[in-house]
């Protein structure tokens, strides 16, 4: 009689997996019932939609010559560039009012090509203890010596975490070695805009010698804020002050010259993987030219209406035993937290009635900062809002054991 094979590779995959299911943390696959309500995807102008989007966009597929390839052939470095790809990174850096773009696949692979090569050996990171997964994933595989993080959107916490650097680093001192400081301009998960001006404040107090280089993530900001939507650097005038932007929007970086030639020589997620194919580039082409050509701004503005209107909506709801429910939304900012000790029940309840929202549970955010993240669009509607705070209301007015929420 033969013994049961073992499959010691299933076996702790396995064990993993009910690892994540015993601390509620298991992640699924769903899909979503078309007829429900988009309180959740980041499509902030509601373009996947808009007839006017794919009007302009099918009629860039149309105007192809005949034999034009619609898939790519390759990486950007052999069979996948194309004048068409590079008219387009030219668009972009234009509308970024930056000297060069370089497109990349994902945001994910950007974050992952900018910050994996562009730190010498040695160089330090410093990085808002909240950036996102890529931004890890990137200055994980990076040569820098130091990586250290701040507090969150936190200048002075910035200032102490590069005084401590400048301190015990004599080559930082002499501008012999560079610091990148990695943030993102508005915060996926708690919707926050960073504090950028502040930021470079610091940076010109503490590295005097300009070896202080700034990274920042637009991917949230694009499309939503500044400008045409053109991102909050923007809205700033600090675009000479940034050495990267990445815009997920377009899947785009905004960079010099240099910056965009080193990163097509040595940022492995550009060089070893298929370029996007032509229906890929077409659909940026479209979203860049439609907010290029301002016809955007109307989305923006009733994008910008419909966040007020539901931050007035929640504050109607009321103070609460924060942690039953609270609120945490910064001005303009399409994304609103719901914080809540229990925000799957919340979100269950949501949906069941047909809005889509999300709970937001660690490790995406910080443990004890659970929460329903509700996102706007310019394609929602007051009526969907007050569905929504509908559900909310009627959630936190139903009998419960403690009758202690309302404060
Ligand atoms: C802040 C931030 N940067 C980068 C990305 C990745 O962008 P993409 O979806 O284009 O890979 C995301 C997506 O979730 C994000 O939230």
């Amino acid at each position: 009689m033969t013994t049961p094979q073992k499959d010691p590779l299933r076996t702790s995959l396995r064990h993993a997996l009910h690892h994540r299911t015993l601390r509620s943390s298991r992640r699924k696959l769903t899909t979503l019932s078309p007829s429900s309500t988009d309180f959740s995807s980041n499509d902030f102008l509601s373009l996947s939609t808009s007839p006017v989007y794919r009007a302009r966009f099918l009629s860039h597929l149309h105007s192809a010559p005949p034999l034009h390839p619609f898939a790519s052939g390759g990486s950007r470095l052999l069979d996948g560039n194309s004048p068409y790809a590079e008219a387009l990174e030219s668009q972009i850096a234009s509308f970024h009012n930056a000297p060069t773009g370089l497109l990349f696949n994902s945001g994910f692979d950007a974050n992952v090509g900018v910050l994996s090569t562009l730190p010498q050996p040695g160089d330090v990171i410093v990085h808002d203890a909240l950036v996102h997964a890529s931004a890890r994933e990137g200055m994980r595989l990076s040569r820098a010596g130091t990586r250290v993080e701040f507090e969150h959107s936190c200048p002075r916490s910035l200032e102490a975490v590069l005084r401590k650097v400048v301190e015990e680093d004599e080559a930082v001192r002499d501008g012999g070695r560079s610091v990148f400081i990695v943030v993102e301009s508005v915060y996926s998960m708690d919707g926050d805009v960073a504090p950028l001006r502040e930021f470079v404040e610091v940076v010109d107090r503490v590295l005097t010698r300009g070896n202080g280089y700034f990274v920042v993530d637009e991917a949230h900001a694009t499309g939503a804020l500044g400008p045409k939507g053109a991102g909050v650097v923007q809205e700033l005038g600090l675009e000479g002050r940034m050495f990267v932007r990445v815009h997920t929007f377009g899947k785009a970086l905004a960079s010099h010259g240099d910056t965009r030639d080193y990163l097509v020589n040595y940022a492995k997620s550009l060089i070893y993987t298929t370029a996007l194919g032509f229906p890929f580039l077409a659909s940026i082409r479209t979203a860049y030219e439609l907010l290029a050509e301002g016809e955007t701004q109307l989305l923006q503005d009733t994008l910008q209406g419909l966040v007020t209107y539901l931050d007035a909506r929640l504050q109607d709801l009321g103070p609460w035993d924060p942690t039953i429910f609270s609120v945490d939304h910064f001005p303009n900012s399409p994304i609103f937290s719901l914080r809540s000790a229990v925000p799957r029940e919340l979100a269950a309840v949501c949906q069941r009635d047909g809005f889509i929202v999300r709970a937001i549970m660690a490790p995406t955010v910080p443990a004890g900062k659970e929460r329903v993240r509700v996102c706007l669009h310019a394609g929602n509607t007051m009526q969907e809002i007050d569905g929504l705070v509908g559900v909310i209301q009627g959630w936190l007015n139903r009998p419960t054991e403690g009758k202690v929420a309302r404060l």
